[in-house]
């Protein structure tokens, strides 16, 4: 039998990232290979995203690119997953008339069934119906190889929130948490092949529980997942201000795993407009979680997302966006222009602002972090970090891994250090990006 091979191409998040290792998994339990190139693959998954109209343009290009090799290929199996699968639904044929199977966000575990399907009557098909039990949730994270030193672990799937400018809850369906139990085989199996470093995933892990009525919290996950041997550093991301609570800094202080880093989007300065971006917090309140992180967790790194040019966004709005990123100063932030997405309430909201504002106040924004995060990694000159390895060479010959507070260091030494090994690592440089360290 001439073996199949699959090539898989990944737009968006950490969650889409993971959904793919975990198609990718499927794949290669059904015998495929995987391959590095759409034209020398006899199945291309496209998982795409669809938080702005950028990444939706991007796999729309990549679609089309596809479309010349499948004229070429017929046979190829063409498939769409994630986010934009999801919202397109049966419209997506229209646009794309070469693609064979559209994979709602509630239905990645049904991919190998799907092709099989595919490959039997050459018919396409679209599974984009919502689950209350999301079976791909249950789908275990793959262990990728012996040498794996870091893996996700999906805790929930979902957001519930509805926030003003955001597609999520429309794109991934509502908060379903995964039972403790589950999480925690899960999180034991991880370890016992290997994995030092997990990262907990989801688009509001702090709200974890919430739909389970267990009366367990997010904080009393990372207890439990605390007491795992061989685990020895303990992530997590996304959370939401409005989810945070002291116990959740407490936890963080208190468990030894849990690494002092926390990403917690502010989106904006102002409180008219997070009112308008219903985010159910004020800046007074999302001070109030800074300053309880920071005093219960010295050296606590905290980064973030703005997004600039919500509708309405004044320049009295935008200046208090820049003089609460000077006053917070995170370490890192994602910051974007707003992006009107379908569904979503924003879109009709009055005050859509030009383009040339939103990149003019995008660019503000970039001046002042960069000027941060400069600031912070020069600072950390001459400190010693705990660094776990994750590569033994990078493309300049140095070993590479991170902080607890997750700042990607390169080291300059001719020593072999083992992927998985935590080596105690001086800061000579701070780059844009990243730290230079010595032994
Ligand atoms: N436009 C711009 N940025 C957005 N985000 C989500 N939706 C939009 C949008 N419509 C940003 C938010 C979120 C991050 C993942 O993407 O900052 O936290
Ligand atoms: Fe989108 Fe808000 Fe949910 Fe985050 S919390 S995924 S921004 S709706």
């Amino acid at each position: 039998m001439i073996e199949k091979s699959y090539y898989i191409e990944t737009y968006g998040c950490q969650m889409n990232e993971h959904d793919s290792e975990k198609m990718s998994a499927m794949l290669g339990d059904m015998g495929l290979k995987r391959v590095e190139s759409a034209e020398l693959a006899d199945v291309v998954v496209i998982n795409t995203c669809a938080i702005r109209a950028k990444a939706e343009h991007k796999v729309y290009s990549a679609l089309g690119t596809l479309r010349i090799i499948k004229s070429e290929k017929p046979e190829l199996v063409t498939i769409v997953s994630g986010c934009v699968a999801q919202q397109e639904k049966e419209k997506l044929f229209k646009r794309a008339g070469h693609v064979d199977i559209v994979l709602g966000t509630h239905h990645i575990a049904e991919l190998p069934a799907a092709l099989q399907d595919v490959w039997r009557d050459r018919k396409r098909r679209t599974l984009t119906e919502w689950s209350s039990d999301v079976e791909s949730l249950h789908t275990p994270a793959p262990v990728k190889n012996s040498s794996s030193v870091s893996s996700f672990l999906n805790i929930m799937q979902g957001c519930s929130n509805f926030c003003a400018y955001c597609v999520v809850p429309y794109a991934r369906g509502p908060e379903q948490s995964r039972s403790m139990e589950e999480v925690l085989a899960e999180a034991q199996r991880l370890t016992a092949h290997g994995v030092k470093d997990i990262t907990l995933l989801g688009q509001n892990v702090n709200a974890f529980g919430k739909d389970l009525a267990t009366g367990k919290t997010f904080a009393d996950l990372l207890e439990e997942l605390n007491k795992i041997t061989g685990l020895e550093r303990l992530r997590f991301t996304t959370s939401h201000p409005r989810d945070f609570n002291e116990g959740l800094a407490s936890a963080m202080a208190r468990l030894s795993r849990v690494c002092e880093h926390i990403h917690l989007p502010l989106q904006s300065g102002s409180d008219s407009v997070l009112k308008r971006m219903r985010r159910g917090y004020t800046i007074g309140d999302y001070l109030k979680n800074i300053e309880v992180l920071r005093n219960k967790i010295p050296h606590v790194a905290i980064t973030s997302d703005i997004i600039v040019g919500f509708p309405g966004e004044s320049d009295t709005d935008f200046a208090e966006t820049m003089k609460v990123l000077a006053t917070i100063r995170f370490d890192q932030i994602f910051s974007f222009k707003y992006s009107p997405r379908p569904q979503t309430a924003a879109l009709k909201l009055e005050g859509h602002l030009p383009e040339d504002i939103k990149r003019a106040r995008l660019a503000d924004v970039h001046k002042l972090q960069e000027a941060i995060t400069r600031d912070y990694h020069s600072a950390a000159v001459g400190t010693v970090q705990e660094v776990l390895i994750e590569k033994t060479r990078n493309s300049c010959g140095q070993a590479t891994g991170r902080t607890r507070t997750n700042k990607i260091v390169n080291i300059n030494s001719s020593r072999e250090f083992q992927p998985g090994s935590l080596v105690g690592v001086k800061i000579i440089r701070g780059l844009r990006h990243s730290l230079i360290g010595e032994i």
